[in-house]
């Protein structure tokens, strides 16, 4: 994989558009394509005049597009979740682990981790892919998916080392007296469940933090259209983008000359690139669509 394009923005600006358009003049130019759009509530179909599908559909030459199912994925996470759980804490009988399945999966929070999940699954699926192009959410529900993996970072930090402070402990009393420690708890690192578990939700974040942060590979764009509402998120997503050290490439200035009462952009976004795009007749037809990234599409590839 060459990049990893996401494009964000508020709700309606032009960013399933945007990512369309991009991925038709990758796969012009003879590229592999994975588009993906991680949003509950997908469109790419209506854009590219496909009745809606399941799974990953071949829409155009080497262009490959995806609606990822985020409520499956969120039933699979919690599943998942649980499933470990029972697993990894088996001798405690306490906790009703079934009748917590429902709940789990309304508990805040838990659509963010499904998506996240997702992401990290379609990413690496896709890997052989030239580009990755990422149809994102709306600002706050996109802006907690990014932030997800440099939190969770912070707490299986430190869960592990408390982790491995138990185990020791065990082990310990386990030299003194080995009646002590009941025989289904683990007095090994290596031997420990939770530990395993650990590992295996950090090797996740750690995936998604070294990637996002990655300035060879990933690229985003901010898609805005010349009104007040939307140049306000988009600065929001900026301050977000900059707190988390993701980098910011592109603000694509969607639909020119469609807004009244346009605002002026031009002392916001200092020294981020900033582009243009038409607003065109019909974004169902592969010509017109083709203009609306003319301008940008170049300065979001690397070759
Ligand atoms: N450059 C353009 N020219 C003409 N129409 C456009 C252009 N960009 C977007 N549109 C139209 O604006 C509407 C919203 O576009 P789009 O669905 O791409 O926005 P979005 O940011 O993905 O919205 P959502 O947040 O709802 O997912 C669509 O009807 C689309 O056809
Ligand atoms: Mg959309």
């Amino acid at each position: 994989m060459k990049n990893i394009i996401f494009f964000l923005g508020k709700g309606g600006v032009g960013k399933t558009t945007s990512s369309v358009s991009l991925s038709y003049h990758l796969a012009d130019k003879g590229k592999s394509v994975y588009l993906a759009s991680i949003d509950p509530a997908h469109n790419i179909c209506d854009i590219v005049s496909e009745k809606p599908f399941n799974g990953v559909k071949n829409i155009y030459q080497n262009l490959f597009a995806e609606e990822v199912d985020v409520e499956e994925y969120l039933k699979k996470f919690v599943k998942n979740t649980t499933r470990s759980m029972k697993n990894t804490y088996k001798y405690l009988q306490i906790i009703n682990l079934d009748s917590m399945l429902d709940v789990m999966k309304y508990s805040p929070g838990m659509e963010e981790y499904a998506i996240m999940y997702a992401l990290k699954d379609k990413i690496e699926n896709n890997i052989d892919k030239d580009y990755i192009i990422i149809d994102t959410p709306p600002t706050g529900l996109i802006l907690k998916i990014f932030a997800l993996p440099f939190t969770s970072r912070m707490w299986i930090e430190k869960l592990i080392l408390w982790r491995k402070k138990i185990i020791n402990a065990r082990g310990a009393v386990a030299n003194i007296n080995p009646d002590a420690i009941d025989k289904e708890l683990a007095i090994k690192e290596e031997d420990d469940k939770v530990l395993k578990e650990l590992g295996l939700q950090s090797s996740t974040v750690e995936f998604l933090v070294e990637l996002l942060q990655d300035r060879n590979k990933t690229k985003t764009a901010i898609v805005m259209n010349e009104d007040e509402l939307s140049l306000n998120e988009s600065k929001r997503i900026k301050e977000g983008l900059d707190y988390m050290n993701i980098p910011l490439n592109l603000i694509i200035i969607n639909k020119k000359g469609m807004i009244e009462n346009k605002v002026n952009i031009e002392n916001s976004f200092s020294g981020i690139e900033k582009a243009y795009a038409p607003f065109v007749k019909d974004t169902s037809s592969t010509e017109h669509i083709a203009e609306i990234c003319k301008e940008w599409a170049e300065r979001l590839i690397d070759d």
